[in-house]
């Protein structure tokens, strides 16, 4: 490093707890339009016996004065650096009054306190709270909170803390305070504050205890038509966690805050959620079917965390899991009761076989409960989320719906208050089944995916059927051995006809039907199964029991077969993507290898036989069906990843069903118009979606005539959803039609900020050759801003990371492009900016040439002065790979 500081490692292994306590918080809040001041008033008791200083963690702060039990201390009394505030000499109980300065006008880092579009907010997690005042700033640190806030009426006229408000008034010079209690005691990383020109809509819930709930969402005044939906979905919310979980809201309000400047999805602030704007604000005209998914979603997952998070808090981050992948566990089972389909469970697979697989076998692999970080932030990862939700998955699976139950009964009672581990969140689990996990732990414990080779055979003289199955696990950076892990597989076997056979394990009495979940332990085992009369089709890893990679030997026939009949949605479309999967990679080779590509029609038939049946059969399945697996998660087969030659072969494919099935396609689109305005329920969006997906086909056809029917759809749709297809399927073409339709949605939408986010992708990701001018061009235009994470997340991220051909190509452009903009952004927004490093770390799986230009921008990365520990951290890491 230039600089020559070298971020400091934190390791599990050396955590203690506090030496000191924080019991209760006073602060005040003096918001002014150049700096705010912020007075704070703690009372701390020291752990018995402990002689170690006070060191109350501080960044970005401007002291103005401390006092210790009412005496003002002078500056020989107490040490303080770019990170910390020490005090030698403290009593075993005392008062601390502090008051700091900051600058959340000049903020552009979005952790602390700052300004997003005229108005206050915080994010405190995971360590903001110390970019507002001297504090604790550890989530096992929790205190009860009075806070009030003291700012101009007019600029400021809803002042916003946690819990209850418990008074409020008008004060000299046009100000006016806010005095709010929480009583619950949290974590600092749970203090929220907003402060500005809100409207709100307002509704109640009873609880199950038939306690009054006020709910609000608060939005910048002219997105006050937007909210209903992110309300509905909140009292849904509050009634799924009563009636699955048996828990219930605690405070008499719950709030939410949309702001536009944020740097994740959304904050579970304790009674004062905080969200990006794109997870609250939707109309029909405005959001997609897939922006009213997500909403709900994120809405349930905030929610949730109340419980497994707020009330049950973390010990310290490497239990961030503890949390994040049982809330998210949560907030799949949410969805998927909502929607009541198998589409929710393929998305998520999706997303965890695409990105967390590939972190895992990357540069920043860690284990769900990590053993180290540089920099905490860069751990809200794929990891800590998907898989951590997997892992507690597995745990539901293997106890079954009743038995986790108890075991989170269990859990909520006992730690209700607590800031716990992993551990005990198993140990409550293992401890009202009384069931043994020390196995499963290693979950926790190990990073990598594990793979599993499995082999069957059977016996047609004693009527068996035996599967042997063997586990692997490859090394990752820290830990070159694995032990075998304790895994939930779930199996069906097939007749002849497609239906279930019952299963029975050799010595064992009772014959299961249909499904039976194995609970492999070994690192081989084998289970036979008895009174098998003909030779099954093997459903393997049904509804993805377990987060591994599969290796089993099937023809093309059996996975025909397995599609047709599987009883197991979740695996009926598998065997679909497994056969799409290898149909691309051959022709990928052939692409590379200069022959004629060609499709075998056992494919094109099966697919066939589907859209024959639309109108019976289930739309949302069907769609799924379609979407041909990522050029992403296709490229995790590849030994080099070559993204022109996959981009090619996918597209080939697409192509050739195109005009296979082009009488189909036609078909279906036209059936599936539908007259009614628009409304968003399970079946419409099915229709919608497979409507739409129709016309993609279509329109690969490059035809005049279908162009012409896209840029109508465009033109009168009643909705996003709808007109949003039309124009991504535009934008790819060299079509008059597409800068047409471009300036019209521009000059209809130019004034609402969340709709311009998707006119930035959608050009990002087209899939033309002239992309990278074009994104060029358009991180200068107006309606691109560095400072905000969902433009540079629409525009730089959806080029980078969803157009691989365009961002990988051979000139490096893309590279250096990436490399630039990772440089302009560290300053500002350190957490945004080491995402995007993110990237350049898997340069180890492509070609000489293409390694040698992504280590490039690495090391210039890594040569920039004053680089942010979170881009240093991923930065370094990505360059040790060598
Ligand atoms: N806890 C948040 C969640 O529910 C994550 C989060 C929101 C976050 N904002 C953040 C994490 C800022 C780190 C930094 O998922
Ligand atoms: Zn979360």
């Amino acid at each position: 490093m230039s600089e020559g500081k070298i971020n400091k490692t934190v390791y599990l292994k050396d955590y203690c707890p506090p030496d000191y306590q924080i019991k209760t918080v006073h602060l005040s809040f003096y918001l002014g339009e150049e700096h705010t001041r912020v007075y704070s008033k703690l009372s701390i008791t020291r752990s018995l016996g402990k002689k170690t200083p006070l060191i109350l963690h501080g960044e970005a702060l401007k002291l103005l004065s401390i006092q210790l039990n009412g005496q003002l201390l002078t500056e020989s009394a107490y040490q303080i650096n770019s990170e910390s505030l020490t005090l030698h000499q403290v009593p075993d109980y005392f008062i601390l009054e502090i008051e700091t300065k900051i600058y959340p006008q000049k903020n552009t880092t979005l952790s602390g306190l700052y300004v997003s579009e005229g108005n206050f907010c915080t994010q405190c997690e995971a360590e903001g709270f110390r970019r507002i005042t001297y504090f604790l700033d550890c989530p096992d640190v929790m205190a009860t909170y009075t806070t009030t806030i003291i700012g101009n009426k007019e600029k400021y006229p809803v002042l916003l803390s946690n819990g209850n408000l418990i008074d409020q008034g008008d004060k000299e010079n046009g100000e006016h305070f806010a005095i709010w209690q929480d009583p619950f005691p949290k974590p600092s990383y749970l203090f929220a504050l907003v402060a500005g020109k809100l409207s709100s809509i307002q509704d109640k819930f009873i609880t199950l205890s038939r306690r009054e709930v006020n709910l609000s969402i608060y939005v910048q005044p002219h997105n006050i038509e937007k909210c209903t939906y992110a309300m509905a979905s909140l009292k849904r919310s509050m009634a799924w966690d009563e009636q699955v979980y048996g828990r219930e809201y605690d405070l008499d309000n719950y709030m939410i805050v949309a702001v536009d400047d944020f740097n994740m999805g959304a904050m579970e602030n304790k009674g004062l959620n905080i969200f990006n704007s794109k997870f609250v604000l939707a109309n029909p005209e405005t959001a997609t079917d897939t922006d009213y998914q997500y909403i709900e979603g994120v809405i349930g997952h905030e929610y949730f965390h109340n419980w497994s998070g707020n009330r049950v808090t973390c010990r310290d981050w490497f239990q961030l899991s503890l949390k994040e992948g049982f809330t998210v566990f949560r907030d799949q089972q949410f969805s998927a009761s909502q929607s009541g389909s198998v589409v929710k469970r393929i998305e998520d697979v999706n997303r965890l076989r695409t990105y967390q697989f590939r972190e895992d076998a990357g540069p920043m692999a860690h284990p769900v409960r990590p053993e180290s970080y540089e920099e905490i932030n860069n751990f809200y990862t794929v990891t800590i989320y998907e898989k951590g939700a997997e892992v507690v998955r597995m745990l539901h699976t293997l106890l079954g719906e009743t038995g986790f139950r108890k075991g989170t009964d269990l859990y909520f009672e006992r730690h209700n208050g607590q800031a716990v581990t992993t551990d005990d969140f198993v140990k409550a689990l293992e401890d009202a089944n009384q069931v043994d996990f020390s196995q499963f732990r290693l979950w926790y414990s190990q990073a990598g995916t594990p793979e599993l080779h499995v082999q069957s055979s059977y016996d047609a003289d004693q009527q068996t059927y035996s599967l042997k199955i063997k586990q692997a696990c490859p090394p990752t950076p820290d830990q070159p051995y694995k032990k075998p892990f304790h895994l939930p597989l779930t199996i069906g076997l097939l007749d002849s006809q497609g239906k279930d056979i019952p299963l029975q394990l050799v010595g064992e009495n009772n014959r299961i039907k249909g499904t039976q979940t194995l609970e492999i332990k070994n690192q081989e085992e084998t289970f036979t199964f008895e009174n098998i009369s003909m030779s099954p089709t093997p459903s393997l890893l049904r509804g993805f029991s377990a987060p591994v990679k599969l290796h089993f030997e099937l023809s093309d026939k059996e996975r025909c077969f397995l599609l047709a009949y599987d009883n197991d949605s979740f695996n009926r479309w598998e065997a679909g993507q497994q056969l799409a999967v290898k149909i691309i990679l051959s022709l990928t080779k052939d692409y590379q290898e200069g022959n004629l590509l060609k499709v075998s029609s056992i494919f094109i038939e099966a697919i066939a036989k589907f859209l024959e049946n639309y109108k019976t059969d289930n739309q949302s399945f069907i769609a799924q069906l379609l979407i041909l697996p990522s050029e992403h998660y296709l490229s995790e087969f590849m030994e080099v990843i070559d993204p022109e030659a996959l981009y090619q072969a996918r597209t080939f494919l697409r192509k050739t069903l195109a005009h296979s099935l082009k009488d189909y396609f036609n078909t279906i689109y036209h059936q599936l118009t539908s007259e009614k305005p628009y409304s968003f329920n399970p079946q419409e969006v099915a229709r919608r979606t497979l409507r739409n997906i129709c016309l993609g086909y279509l329109m690969m056809l490059d035809e005049t005539e279908i162009h012409q029917r896209c840029f109508h759809q465009f033109k009168t749709a009643d909705n996003m959803t709808d007109s949003i297809a039309a124009l991504s399927y535009l934008a790819d073409t060299k079509s008059t039609e597409r800068e047409s339709a471009l300036s019209i949605f521009y000059e209809r939408w130019k004034q609402d900020s969340l709709v311009m986010d998707k006119w930035l992708s959608i050009q990002a990701s087209a899939k033309r050759d002239d992309t990278f001018e074009i994104v060029e061009q358009l991180s200068g235009h107006s309606a691109f801003k560095l400072t905000n994470p969902n433009k540079v997340r629409a525009l730089i991220g959806t080029f980078c990371q969803n157009n691989l051909v365009n961002f990988h190509h051979p000139s490096g452009n893309g590279y250096k492009f990436l490399g630039e903009y990772i440089c302009k952004l560290d300053p500002l927004n350190p957490q945004i900016a080491a995402r995007l490093v993110s990237i350049f770390s898997f340069w180890k799986r492509y070609d000489p040439k293409r390694q040698t230009l992504m280590k490039d921008q690495l090391e210039q990365i890594s040569r920039s002065p004053n680089l942010s520990k979170d881009v240093q951290e991923i930065t370094l890491k990505s360059l040790k790979m060598n």
